[in-house]
C-alpha cells in the first residue's frame, strides 16, 4: 500500500506547488452556484492530479469534485478535492489545501491532506497510523466537552436550508470556542494531531472528508454523524473528534435535533 500513499504525496505536493502560483496572482473566481466559487486554479490543479493518477493508475475508478465520476475497472478509487477552501483561497485567506483518498473495495486506505502555505503534509493509511510531515500523531487528550475546542463550517451550496446555526450556538456555549476557518480537510486534520478536539459540519461531500475522516481514525479518534450513527462519506453530516469528548457532543446535539436546546438562543430586544 505504500507505493499508492507515495503517490498521492508526491501528487498533491506538485498540486499543492501550482496552487502557490495561482495564489501569488489571486485569480478571479466564477460563481458554479449562488455563492459557490470556482477558480482556474481549482480546474488546473485537478487537472494536473487527474492526469498523474491516470498514468499512474489506469485501472482505478476517480471521483473529483470539478468534473465528477471517472469509471475504470479496478475496485480502487480515488476522491479528489483539487483546492478545499476555495472560497479562502480567492480572498488570499490562508486556509486552504488539496486532499486525496484512495478507496479499496469500499473501505478507505489511504488519504492526504496537504497544506502547501505550510508546508504540512497530513497522510494516513489505514492500520498504519497518521503522519504530519512524517512524525506520528495523535488527537488530543481533552476528555470533556467544556475543555474542548472545536471547529464546524457552512457549506455555500442550500445554504438556506442549513441548521447548523442551532448546533454552532449550543457548541458555543459549552465549550472553549468554535473555529470556522472554511477549509474541511484541514480542520479534519486538526483534529487529527490535536488542534482541534472536534468538528462537525452538515454537507460535505466525499472529496472533502474522505482522507481527513481516515485520519482521524488512525490518530486514535472517532467519527459518526451527526446522531452518533456510523459515519460514510456519502453521509449527509458528520461529527469527528479526539473519541473522548464524542457521546458529549452527540448527546448535546441530540437536545438540538429534540427541539430542546439546552439554552435557547436569545431574543433581540431594543436597546
Ligand atoms: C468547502 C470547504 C468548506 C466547507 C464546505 C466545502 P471547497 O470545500 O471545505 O470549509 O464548509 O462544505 O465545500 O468547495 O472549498 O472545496
Ligand atoms: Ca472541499
Ligand atoms: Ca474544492
Amino acid at each position: 500500500m505504500a507505493s499508492y500513499l507515495e503517490s498521492a504525496v508526491s501528487i498533491a505536493r506538485e498540486a499543492g506547488s501550482l496552487l502557490l502560483q495561482f495564489a501569488e496572482r489571486r485569480p478571479a473566481f466564477e460563481l458554479k452556484g449562488e455563492f459557490d466559487l470556482v477558480t482556474a486554479a481549482d480546474r488546473a490543479s485537478e487537472a494536473l492530479i487527474l492526469d498523474r493518477l491516470r498514468s499512474r493508475f489506469p485501472t482505478h475508478s476517480i471521483l473529483a469534485e470539478e468534473t465528477g465520476a471517472h469509471a475504470a475497472s479496478s475496485d480502487f478509487r480515488w476522491y479528489v478535492d483539487p483546492l478545499d477552501g476555495t472560497t479562502n483561497f480567492a480572498h488570499s485567506f490562508p486556509m486552504w489545501n488539496v486532499t486525496l483518498a484512495l478507496e479499496q473495495a469500499g473501505q478507505m486506505i489511504a488519504g492526504v491532506v496537504y497544506d502547501p502555505l505550510r508546508d504540512e503534509m497530513f497522510t494516513a493509511e489505514r492500520g498504519a497510523g497518521a503522519y504530519l510531515n512524517g512524525r506520528r500523531i495523535h488527537v488530543s487528550k481533552a476528555a470533556r466537552f467544556e475543555e474542548s475546542l472545536l471547529a464546524t463550517g457552512f457549506p455555500s451550496r442550500r445554504r438556506h436550508e442549513n441548521v447548523n446555526v442551532h448546533f454552532f450556538h449550543q457548541a458555543a456555549m459549552f465549550s472553549h470556542g468554535i473555529r470556522r476557518a472554511g477549509a474541511a480537510a484541514l480542520d479534519l486534520a486538526y483534529v487529527a494531531c490535536g488542534r482541534l478536539d472536534g468538528f462537525w459540519e452538515f454537507g460535505l461531500n466525499p472529496w472533502d472528508m474522505a482522507a481527513g475522516t481516515l485520519m482521524v481514525i488512525e490518530a486514535g479518534g472517532a467519527c459518526s454523524d451527526m446522531k452518533g450513527q456510523p459515519h460514510s462519506v456519502g453521509g449527509p453530516h458528520l461529527i469527528a473528534s479526539n473519541g473522548l469528548i464524542h457521546e458529549g457532543i452527540v448527546s448535546l446535539f441530540a437536545e438540538v435535533w429534540n427541539g430542546k436546546p439546552r439554552i435557547p438562543l436569545p431574543q433581540i430586544g431594543p436597546e
